[in-house]
Parts: C-alpha cells; structure tokens; sequence
C-alpha cells in the first residue's frame, strides 16, 4: 500500500538542525502529494495524542534556528510492551502510515520495536550531537556542537594563556568521544580523555609535565563526559602538580544555537530522502550519509553494528601536542 498520510516527531536529546529535518520531510512530503502530521514531545506526545497537521507555513523560518519546533522527550512508557502497543493504535486512528523519527540511537530502537509490531512503515534520520549511530558518517548536529564546544574552547584558551592555568574542559558525546576528539583535535588540545581508549591519570601528568619542562605556561585538556568528570580529573592532577587548574564542563549549551551550514544541508537532503525512500517503497529504514554519498540500512543494524572512532585522530593530536 503506498504512503499517503506521514507522522514526524523528534524524540531524545535535541540536536541543532532537527528544524531543518522536519522542515526537508514536511515540504518535501507536501511537493509529493501527501499530508504530514506532526507528533509533539516525542513518544510521550504519540501517546497522548499531541498530534496536528503540517503545511508548509508551519516549517517556515525555521531552517535557521537550533531545537525542535515539536519539541523533544523521552518516554519509558513506550518501552513497554503497552506503550507500544498504544502508540500503534494511535497512528492507526489518525491514519498514519509511515511515522518519521528523528532522533538519537534509543529513538530508532523505538522505531525498531515499532516496525514490529505495527504496520506503519518506519524511517530513522539520525539527529544527535553525540554522532554515535551506526550507519552513517554525521548525525544532524554533530558538526554544530563541535563548532559550538570549540569557540568556547578557543575562548577559554585565551584566559589560560593569560593566567598561566591549565583547563581540563568536559564534553558532551554520552558513552562516546566524537565530539572530544574532533574539537581536542581542532582546539590544539594538549591532552583528549575519550572512553574508547583506556587511560592512566598518572601518564597525564607525566604529558602535563613534559610540555611545562618544554616551556609551555597553559594548557587544555578535553575530557569526554562518558571518559571522566572534568573536576575529578583537575582534583587528581592538582594533588601532584603547582599548576593552576580549572575544569569547565560545557554541558547543555552544545545542544543549542543556529545549526552551521553542513548540519542544514545535511538536515534537508536526509529528510528529502526519507520521503523519497518511502515513497519508493522502502520502509524500516535509517537515512544517512557515508562516504559523502546517500545511504539507508535497515533500522535494525543501529542494535546489530557498533559505530567506531577514527583513533588516527587520537594519534595526530598527540602527535601535535609535543
Ligand atoms: P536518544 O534518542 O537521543 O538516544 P534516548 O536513548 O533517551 O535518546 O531515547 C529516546 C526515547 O526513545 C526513550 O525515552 C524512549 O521513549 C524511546 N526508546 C529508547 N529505547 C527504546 C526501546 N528499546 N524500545 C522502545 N522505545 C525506546
Ligand atoms: O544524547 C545527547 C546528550 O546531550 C548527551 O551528549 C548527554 O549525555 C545527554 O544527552 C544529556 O541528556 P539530558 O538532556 O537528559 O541531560
């Protein structure tokens, strides 16, 4: 049966460029003759019913800004056997047919329960900071948060300069370290903690000494929050070091703000994909980008396949930290 009636809701953590997502599948569901309707807050808004049609008008001058206009939520209820079960009988009362998910990994695990026991066509489109879903390069607002976490470290560099201080400064990325190793490596940072890659404080120090005997004044260490607290880190190296420290842990402002231009394109061209991709018959699928090409897997290898950090990068930014 083809797809005439789309739901599209944006579920888990918020990610800039989720706007420019919604407004790709609305317009371009729209340009193909079918209705959309959005789903507030996630699940949460499936299973209450916060469900409205969408035009065109609604996605306007939107493109632009950082969050989601339906707003995000988790859910536990959905992840129980009833809850799905409600959220099924909800599309099914409002006629949906294909449910478009934007979201992180525990959001296409939704999906993925969804398709199972439903017969709504899903389609994923990654939209996460944190970058770590299988199946594709770049999630939709990786690239801003990088962009984000790294003006502020650059800016904290200039007070570490000033004042002699070493700044151990904590991101965001849950149980992975794409955005540390990317803003550690474009922040010139002396040291990078991720959880991919086992650690020994004591060799810190012994980096952190090294460049001072080398002559350096300053320092930045970027921590991953799924590596280490920030505070517990300075609190360990100020026990054996008389550097001045101070941890920063950026937090949820790499969430927000404008998306930059590559999570906008990236953003419009997933969404009009997926639309096409249904269109085209396909169904139970993530939409993603690899090798700059347009790709789908099948939704289940977000449970199946492991996304893996590019640990050459760890290499070169210690490589540059002599
Ligand atoms: P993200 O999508 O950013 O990774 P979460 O992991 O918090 O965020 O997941 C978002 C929501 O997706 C959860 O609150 C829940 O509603 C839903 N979800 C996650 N895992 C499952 C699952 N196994 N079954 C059903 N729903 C799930
Ligand atoms: O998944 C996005 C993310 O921002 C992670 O980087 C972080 O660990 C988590 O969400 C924070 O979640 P909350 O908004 O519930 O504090």
């Amino acid at each position: 049966m083809s797809v005439k009636r789309i739901g599209i809701l944006t579920s888990g953590g918020d990610s800039p460029g989720m706007n420019a997502a919604i407004r790709a599948v609305v317009r371009s569901a729209i340009y193909y003759g079918l209705e959309v309707y959005g789903i507030k807050r996630g699940y949460a808004g499936l299973l209450k019913e916060e469900i409205e049609p969408m035009t065109t008008l609604s996605v306007g001058g939107i493109i632009n800004r950082g969050g989601t206009i339906l707003r995000s939520a988790r859910c536990e209820e959905f992840k129980t056997p009833e809850g799905l079960q409600k959220g099924a009988a909800v599309l099914d009362k409002y006629g949906i047919d294909a449910l478009v998910i934007i979201g992180g990994d525990g959001s296409m695990r939704g999906g993925v329960e969804l398709s199972q026991i439903s017969p709504v066509k899903v389609m994923g489109l990654p939209g996460t900071i944190d970058n770590d879903i299988p199946g594709t390069d770049y999630s939709i607002g990786f690239d801003t948060a990088v962009n984000t976490a790294l003006d502020a470290i650059d800016k904290v560099r200039d007070t570490a300069y000033s004042h002699d201080r070493v700044f151990v400064i904590e991101v965001m990325g849950r149980h992975k370290g794409f955005i540390a190793l990317e803003v550690g490596l474009a922040g010139g940072a002396e040291a990078i903690l991720i959880p991919e890659v086992p650690y020994d404080l004591v060799d810190l120090l012994d980096k952190l000494r090294e460049g001072y005997d080398r002559g350096k004044t300053s320092s930045i260490i970027v921590v991953a929050e799924g590596a280490a607290r920030a505070e517990d880190v300075k609190q360990f190296l100020q026990e054996h070091t008389p550097y001045h420290l101070r941890a920063l842990v950026l937090g949820h402002m790499q969430r927000g703000g404008a998306p930059t231009a590559f999570d906008r394109v990236l953003a419009t061209q997933l969404g009009v994909f997926a639309v096409q991709r249904l269109l085209d018959g396909h169904t139970n699928e993530m939409v993603g980008v690899e090798g700059g090409r347009l790709v789908a897997v099948p939704i289940e290898y977000i449970q199946t396949a492991t996304k893996t950090i590019d640990l050459r990068k760890l290499e070169v930014a210690s490589m540059m930290a002599i």
